[in-house]
C-alpha cells in the first residue's frame, strides 16, 4: 500500500449542529474506539452488523471500542434486503433496551446499507431519537447510503416507505473492508460511483475510465480516491438541500433512478440488484436525454460504454417485464410529484437537471429501446 492510500481523507458535512466527518482510512476500525471517543459523549452503545460482515470486522471494532473504555454489545442480524423491516426494527428495539441504551447512547452500524438504513432507522425513533454512527463496509454504502440521513425500513410491497431523516454523529470509512466484498457487490457501488461523475464530476468519470480495472482489482488507493470524490459531491448536495425538497439538487442523486426503481419493482426485487437496476436505469437516462436534445450522443454512448466495461447490464432482458408494466410500476415510485413523472438528464458528462412533463410516448420509446 502507498503512503498516499493509507492517509486519513476528511470530507465534511455541514449541516449546522447536524454537522459531521466522513472519514476515510485503511484500518479506521482498529481505532474507531479513539476516534469515536472524541465525538460520541456516551460510552454505552451497541454494534449492529451482519451474518456476513459480523465474524469479519466486528472483533476488530469491538476491541477498539473496548480499548478507548466503550461499553459496548453486538447485535448480528441475517444478511439481506430482508432485514429493513418493521419486524427486525421491534428485535433491535429489544435489544437496545436489553443493552440498557438510554437517551444518551450510541448505535453503530456495521455493514452495507441494510444494515445502515434500519439502524439509522432504530436510532431515529429509539428514546425519540438517539446518536447513531456509520461504518459502511460496502462500495455502495461508503459512496451513497451511509451519507446523508436518509433512513428506513421497508414495508412488504413498498420499499423505503417507513423512515425518517437523522444525520449520522460520524462515518467511519474503511476502504480495506472491501477486500472480502463479492465482486457482484463492488460493481454495484461501480454504478453508483459511475452515476456521481455523470451527474457533477467530469474529472471522475474520466478518472473512472482511466482506472477501471484497478477499481475492479479493488486497488485501495483508487478506491480511496473515487470513495473521497464521491462523498464530496454528496456532502456538498446534502448541506444544500437535505430533505430533498421541490426537486432541489438532492434529487440529482436519483439520475437513473425513475428508471432504475421501476425495474426493480417490476422484476419484484429479484431479478437485479439496486446497482444494476440503475446501471441499465443511467443507460435509459442518456437515452432519454439524447431524445430530448439535451445530450450530445457522442456523451451518451460514453457513458453506456463504461458501464458496461465494469462489467455491469446496460439493457434489458427480453425475458423482463414489456414497456407498459415498466411504466406502470414507475408510476408508484416516491420520485412522482404531482402525478407527473420527474427524470433527471444529462446535459453533458458531470451536467445534470432535473425535468418533469416528459411525454410518456417519449418514455416508452426508451423503455422499449432498452432492451437487448
Ligand atoms: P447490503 O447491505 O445488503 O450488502 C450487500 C451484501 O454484502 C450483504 O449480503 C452483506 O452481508 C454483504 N457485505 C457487506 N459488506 C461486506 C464486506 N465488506 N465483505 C463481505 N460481505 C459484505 O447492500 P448494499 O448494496 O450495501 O445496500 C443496499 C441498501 O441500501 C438498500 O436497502 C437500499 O435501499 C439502501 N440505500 C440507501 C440509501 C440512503 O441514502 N439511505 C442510498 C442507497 C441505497
Ligand atoms: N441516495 C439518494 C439520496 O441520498 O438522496
Amino acid at each position: 500500500m502507498s503512503a498516499e492510500s493509507t492517509t486519513p481523507r476528511t470530507v465534511h458535512v455541514a449541516l449546522n449542529e447536524r454537522s459531521y466527518d466522513i472519514i476515510i482510512q485503511p484500518n479506521i476500525i482498529a481505532e474507531a474506539g479513539r476516534v469515536l471517543a472524541a465525538t460520541v459523549h456516551s460510552r454505552r452503545c451497541l454494534v449492529v452488523t451482519d451474518r456476513n460482515v459480523g465474524p469479519k470486522y466486528g472483533p476488530r471494532l469491538a476491541k477498539s471500542l473496548q480499548m478507548a473504555g466503550f461499553d459496548g454489545s453486538l447485535a448480528e442480524l441475517p444478511p439481506g434486503e430482508a432485514a429493513k423491516s418493521l419486524k427486525v426494527a421491534e428485535i433491535l428495539y429489544d435489544r437496545c433496551l436489553g443493552a440498557g441504551l438510554d437517551r444518551g447512547s450510541c448505535l453503530i452500524a456495521l455493514g452495507g446499507g441494510v444494515i445502515g438504513d434500519l439502524t439509522g432507522f432504530v436510532a431515529a425513533t429509539y428514546y425519540r431519537g438517539i446518536v447513531f454512527v456509520q461504518v459502511p463496509t460496502t462500495l455502495l454504502a461508503m459512496v451513497d447510503a451511509a451519507i446523508g440521513g436518509k433512513t428506513g425500513v421497508d414495508l412488504p410491497t413498498a420499499k423505503n416507505a417507513v423512515g425518517a431523516f437523522h444525520q449520522p454523529r460520524a462515518v467511519l470509512i474503511d476502504p480495506l473492508t472491501l477486500a472480502t466484498l463479492p465482486d457482484r457487490e463492488l460493481k454495484a457501488g461501480l454504478a453508483e460511483v459511475i452515476k456521481y461523475g455523470v451527474l457533477d464530476d467530469a474529472e471522475l468519470f474520466a478518472f473512472i475510465e482511466q482506472h477501471s480495472q484497478q477499481l475492479l482489482a479493488k486497488d485501495t488507493a483508487a478506491l480511496a480516491h473515487v470513495i473521497e470524490r464521491c462523498a464530496a459531491i454528496k456532502a456538498r448536495i446534502v448541506s444544500q438541500d437535505e430533505r430533498e425538497q421541490g426537486g432541489g439538487p438532492r434529487a440529482l442523486l436519483n439520475l437513473g433512478h425513475t428508471f432504475g426503481h421501476a425495474i426493480e419493482a417490476a422484476t419484484g426485487y429479484q431479478g437485479y440488484s439496486h446497482g444494476e437496476a440503475v446501471a441499465i436505469g443511467m443507460c435509459m437516462a442518456v437515452a432519454l436525454s439524447v431524445e430530448l436534445q439535451w445530450l450530445a450522443p457522442a456523451d451518451r454512448d460514453r457513458v453506456v460504454a463504461l458501464i458496461a466495461h465494469v462489467g455491469l447490464p446496460t439493457k434489458l432482458k427480453p425475458t423482463d417485464p414489456d414497456t407498459n408494466t415498466l411504466y406502470a410500476a414507475s408510476l408508484k415510485d416516491k420520485k412522482v410529484a404531482a402525478g407527473s413523472l420527474r427524470f433527471v438528464v444529462a446535459e453533458g458528462i458531470g451536467k445534470t437537471k432535473v425535468v418533469t412533463d416528459v411525454p410518456e410516448a417519449v418514455v416508452k420509446k426508451v423503455w422499449d429501446s432498452g432492451r437487448e
